[in-house]
């Protein structure tokens, strides 16, 4: 199997990019009427996911400075991210439907459960194929993400299905 080479300047880029889009989604559903308990875990969610983007575009910032070698892995880091973008495109574009009274408090939260589940996945990936030096970023946003996916389960647990 060939081995994957990549710049981490460029995987903290695009992890940028996508908490920023997700931080966006956060907001967007956060402005959807959804009542005062969702409307607060949504926002809360999306300042953090601000958080994680901007932590992570330093990250691309040093590692740019450094000017390092490439580095190999067995997996193509870049393929899994695209991957993980284009699912939460997915997820956003089930959400902005032209009626948004069509727009449902468990449907938006479950969305968002998918979506935390997917980055808690897409990031233990990274923790095993990035090299060890950037192991503390991701465990600690492992942890974060898993914060914000038991949030979301309790923000469905106080509201069951009509
Ligand atoms: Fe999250």
């Amino acid at each position: 199997m060939s081995a994957f080479s990549f710049a981490p300047c460029e995987i903290f880029e695009i992890i940028a990019k996508t908490e920023a889009t997700v931080s966006r989604f956060y907001s967007h559903l956060a402005q959807l009427g959804l009542g005062e308990e969702a409307s607060k875990v949504f926002l809360v969610l999306s300042e953090e996911e601000e958080g994680h983007g901007k932590t992570f575009l330093t990250m691309a910032q040093v590692q740019r400075e450094k000017h390092g070698a490439k580095k190999e892995s067995s997996v193509n880091i870049r393929e899994i991210l695209e991957k993980a973008i284009q699912r939460i495109d997915r997820s956003l574009l089930s959400l902005t439907p032209l009626d948004r009274r069509n727009v449902d408090l468990r449907q938006s939260v479950e969305i968002a459960i998918r979506h935390e589940k997917d980055s808690i996945e897409v990031y233990t990936e990274m923790l095993k194929s990035m090299p060890q030096d950037f192991s503390d970023v991701f465990e600690k946003t492992i942890a974060v993400e898993r914060g914000h996916l038991k949030v979301l389960e309790g923000v469905l647990k106080n509201n069951p299905p009509a």
